[in-house]
């Protein structure tokens, strides 16, 4: 699996960890940075990783910022992009079945390694549904109130 990755400063040190776990379990990493602890602009960053999995050349993505609020704002805005903030392995897995996500976003403030390692690991083995409904909810987001 390819998976996409990024984070601004607030979010460095946690997706270092979370590159070389993923690396470690053999997963294709495209690192898109930052690559410091220096300040810099949270958006860049889930617009390259969103562009990635939109553009079908990453299968999933990881962003990480403080909140991981701005970063999943900013990832969304991409047709195709489906990002979640996810605190806890329950969120993840609903992520996954129900809502097809294939952005995870972490905010760092509030997430150890530890915990986004196990977040991580339910997100990425995890299925959709692929149900009617569900199919016909997401297929809703992405028509922005048109009718469907
Ligand atoms: C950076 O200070 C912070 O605003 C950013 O990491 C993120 O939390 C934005 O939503």
């Amino acid at each position: 699996m390819r998976v996409a990755i990024g984070a601004d400063h607030a979010g460095f040190d946690l997706k270092e960890e979370i590159r070389l776990e993923l690396e470690k379990h053999g997963y294709t990493i495209n690192d898109c940075g930052c690559a410091s602890k220096d300040s810099t602009d949270y958006p860049e960053y889930a617009h390259q990783v969103a562009s990635a999995v939109a553009g079908g050349t990453a299968d999933r993505g990881v962003l990480v910022c403080s909140t991981g609020l701005g970063m999943s704002m900013a990832a969304n805005r991409h047709a195709g992009a489906r990002a979640a903030l996810c605190h806890n392995c329950d969120s993840a897995y609903f992520a996954r079945t129900h809502n097809d996500a294939n952005i995870i976003v972490f905010g760092a403030r509030y997430t150890t390694f530890l915990d986004a390692r196990a977040i991580l690991q339910v997100f990425l083995g995890s299925h959709f549904s692929a149900s009617e409904r569900h199919a016909r909810r997401i297929t809703k987001i992405d028509a922005c109130g048109e009718t469907v």
